[in-house]
């Protein structure tokens, strides 16, 4: 079977290939207990060789000495790896059948090393095997120093002489021993991602798991925190936060058991992927990603942010363009007329980029709505007689960047991929054939689907070298989970297969086109997860661009995702599914903390809507860009628990802070506490002014300055029903859908 792991994340540590051969012994003491280490700058995970077993004694903060472990009779929090096995009544981490038909694993240690694979990273495989069969399991760790994220994943290694039946197969598991435990997921459908929802688990199974496929974290994100005996809070209290690492099926089990300790695992989801890992084969499980905070969430996300940019997104530390969409102005209803005047619009207003999403293509099956046209990839002549090329020169002549949006893994059957190709889809021959959104899932472990799948973005963008930028798109998640392709005995192969070949494309992709901007999308947020990251420079946060829809989205997302990969448009008011009237300023402050978009139909805006707009988007690109898309974030004032909510990034040297404060619902005499700072240097100093404002060239500017000190302490008042609100340190939200973005700037 294909590594995983080695074609995602080991190719951006690649440069120090040459310290990969530097062997260096494990941090352990090679007495009775040999100790093995894993640590990060703040944080370190200890287990002890225990004879046979490998057990883990400790995940907290860095110590200076772990030899006490060796020697104190601690019970373990638990094993390196749960396995199904006599006495273990818990949910398995791994289950297989061995070639005998024996159904339990007993895994004995065999050895282990560690070694630097990059700078500031640690990898330590520790090698284990079955005490009778030839089965070996390889659990490796990365340890991601500065950002103090840890990574685990395993090697599973079938030298029996028969096939072994693998039926759960988790990357990671981490016992953990706390009083209480409190677990955040993130929840969500079309149109509502990332949902927050907190709850004290009880004794028993808690499954976080999708079984979508594609749109594999529309129901919840593969993402948890875990408070250890209280519920998680923003600045205080101990915390592991993980997420999987994958785009198709995964899941992530809590057991709180007998013992009070509780075992958490997670990885692709073994529900209806059974398979036979054939003798002299092995298979590599994805990353589990996860990091320990005794400060709370806040730090848990920063740690996370600093790792998408570092080691996750493609080139997460450059700058992302703004640019305007037209979906939602036009939807499929538009020509080549429309679209060069929405261009033109867009330049006049000061956007980078224009992406021209669904509808321009197919011929014999004009994509004019969602139910052709699917798969066949050639321009619509009737819509845009002179192609694409005429509209990248327009975009180009205005200065602009060109993107277009493809759909490439689905297909309509009105189409004439799918009249010639009926074999590509996903589908169970005997059974109905089930569609959403009209249309069906190809078969992505297909080698002649993957052909098809690159070429469509190879003529792309060989075609057209004017394309800067691709929004990938996939909007039907799995109805018929069944290959053609694969033989009777491996079917239960069919959701790996899927995110294999899907990933399999995307490495040519990449390797082809290393600077083409790449947009996931999937019906929204149906991909926002660590899995796709390799490939891509951001994702389509939803499709609900509603700014107070936002607020509640874009906060759930930002606990594990940074501000740079999280596309937040502008649109037109009142919202066309939640019909509300929100101001054109609401609705950039929203937009503005994240890479900030358009996707309305510029001729619609008023003039007044116009002007603010060119100056909101000078506004970013100038003043809040740099901030929001590398600097650090921290959550002030939660939406989830205040009838405001604030936010706020601070630039890498702490020069630089742009705070971000709303009124989403409104009750005459609500009173709200200071907005404190966070993350500023204390001892400087910095000034104040509002920006973005409706009256530009009256900004409230502080003629003093305040040090870091007084803002993190005493920090804004907020003004919401009465008082004044032209002093520089008073956050004025008078009334609903009101907000303030204010930039903190070090004096020199
Ligand atoms: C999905 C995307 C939208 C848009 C449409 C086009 O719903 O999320 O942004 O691209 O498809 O059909």
């Amino acid at each position: 079977m294909t590594s995983l792991f080695s074609i995602k994340y080991w190719k951006q540590l690649l440069p120090f290939g040459v310290m990969i051969c530097a062997t260096l012994p494990a941090f352990s003491m090679e007495k009775e207990n040999p100790l093995i280490v894993i640590e990060t700058k703040q944080t370190a995970l200890v287990y002890r060789v225990d004879g046979d077993e490998v057990n883990c004694y400790y995940f907290g903060e860095r110590m200076g000495d772990y030899q006490v472990f060796q020697s104190l009779a601690l019970p373990a929090k638990g094993p390196l790896l749960g396995t199904s096995r006599g006495q273990n009544f818990n949910e398995a981490a791994l289950r297989v059948t061995h070639h005998e038909g024996v159904l339990s694993t007993e895994l004995k240690y065999l050895k282990h090393e560690s070694m630097p694979v990059a700078e500031g990273v640690t990898q330590t495989i520790i090698t284990l095997k079955d005490k009778v069969y030839d089965f070996s399991v390889e659990v490796r760790f990365e340890a991601y120093s500065n950002e103090d994220i840890i990574s685990m994943s395993t090697k599973l290694k079938n030298q029996e002489p028969g096939p072994v039946l693998l039926y759960d197969y988790a990357s990671g598991y981490l016992p953990l021993k706390a009083g209480k435990y409190f677990l955040t997921s993130f929840h969500g459908e079309w149109y509502s991602e990332m949902n927050m929802q907190e709850e004290e688990l009880t004794r028993g199974i808690k499954i976080l798991d999708s079984k979508h496929g594609t749109r594999s974290t529309h129901k919840l994100s593969p993402a948890f925190i875990l408070g250890l005996d209280q519920p998680a809070t923003e600045n205080s209290g101990r915390l592991v936060a993980g997420t999987v690492a994958w785009s198709g099926n995964w899941s992530l089990v809590f057991e709180k058991q007998v013992n009070e300790t509780l075992q958490c695992f997670g990885g692709i989801n073994g529900y209806g992927s059974e398979w036979a890992l054939s003798p002299g084969d092995s298979f590599e499980t994805p990353q589990f990603l996860f990091t320990y905070s005794a400060q709370g969430k806040g730090l848990a996300s920063r740690n996370f942010h600093r790792w998408a940019r570092q080691y996750g997104l493609v080139n997460g530390e450059t700058l992302r363009p703004t640019l305007l969409n037209n979906w939602e102005g036009t939807y499929f209803d538009f020509d080549e007329k429309k679209i060069e005047e929405i261009i033109k619009d867009g330049a006049g207003i000061g956007v980078e980029m224009f992406v021209l999403d669904d509808g321009w293509f197919g011929n014999k099956y004009p994509r004019n709505d969602d139910g052709a046209g699917l798969g066949d990839w050639e321009v619509n002549r009737e819509k845009l007689p002179n192609g694409i090329d005429h509209l990248v020169k327009k975009t180009q002549a205005h200065g602009m960047k060109f993107g277009i949006w493809i759909e490439p893994e689905m297909v309509n059957p009105a189409s004439e991929l799918y009249e010639k190709y009926p074999g590509w889809i996903l589908q169970e021959p005997t059974r109905d054939k089930y569609r959403q959104r009209n249309q069906y899932v190809l078969d992505m472990g297909q080698a002649e689907v993957q052909d098809f799948v690159f070429g469509v973005v190879d003529r792309l963008l060989s075609q057209h070298p004017g394309i800067s930028y691709i929004k990938w798109d996939a909007n039907s998640h799995f109805s018929n989970v069944g290959s053609t392709y694969l033989p009777q005995d491996k079917q239960g192969f069919v959701n790996i297969a899927y995110t294999q070949g899907l990933y399999r494309v995307l490495d040519r992709i990449r390797a082809k086109y290393p600077d083409v901007l790449m947009q996931v999308c999937a019906s929204g947020g149906g991909r926002v997860d660590y899995g796709s990251l390799p490939y891509f420079h951001e994702f389509w946060t939803s499709d609900d661009t509603d700014a107070l829809q936002r607020i509640f989205i874009q906060w759930g997302t930002s606990h594990f995702f940074p501000a740079i990969a999280m596309a937040a448009h502008v649109s037109a008011t009142p919202g066309h599914l939640t019909k509300r009237v929100l101001p054109i300023k609401f609705r950039f402050d929203v937009a503005m903390t994240g890479r900030l978009g358009i996707e309305l139909q510029p001729s619609q805006m008023s003039g007044e809507e116009k002007e603010f707009s060119k100056m909101a988007l000078k506004t970013y690109k100038e003043i809040v860009r740099p901030v929001v898309q590398l600097g650090d974030l921290y959550r002030l004032v939660s939406p989830y628990e205040h009838n405001i909510a604030s936010l706020m990034y601070v630039s890498p040297g702490r020069d630089r802070a742009i705070l971000f404060a709303y009124h989403h619902h409104f009750r005459f005499g609500d009173m709200f506490d200071n907005i404190r700072l966070q993350g500023l240097d204390p001892s400087a100093q910095y000034r104040v002014r509002d920006i973005n404002t409706l009256d530009p060239g009256k900004e409230k500017w502080s003629e003093t300055s305040y040090s870091g000190e007084f803002l993190m302490n005493h920090g804004f008042s907020v003004i919401s029903s009465w008082g004044n609100t032209d002093d520089p340190l008073a956050i004025g939200l008078f009334g609903e859908y009101t907000s303030e973005v204010v930039e903190i700037k070090r004096v020199e």
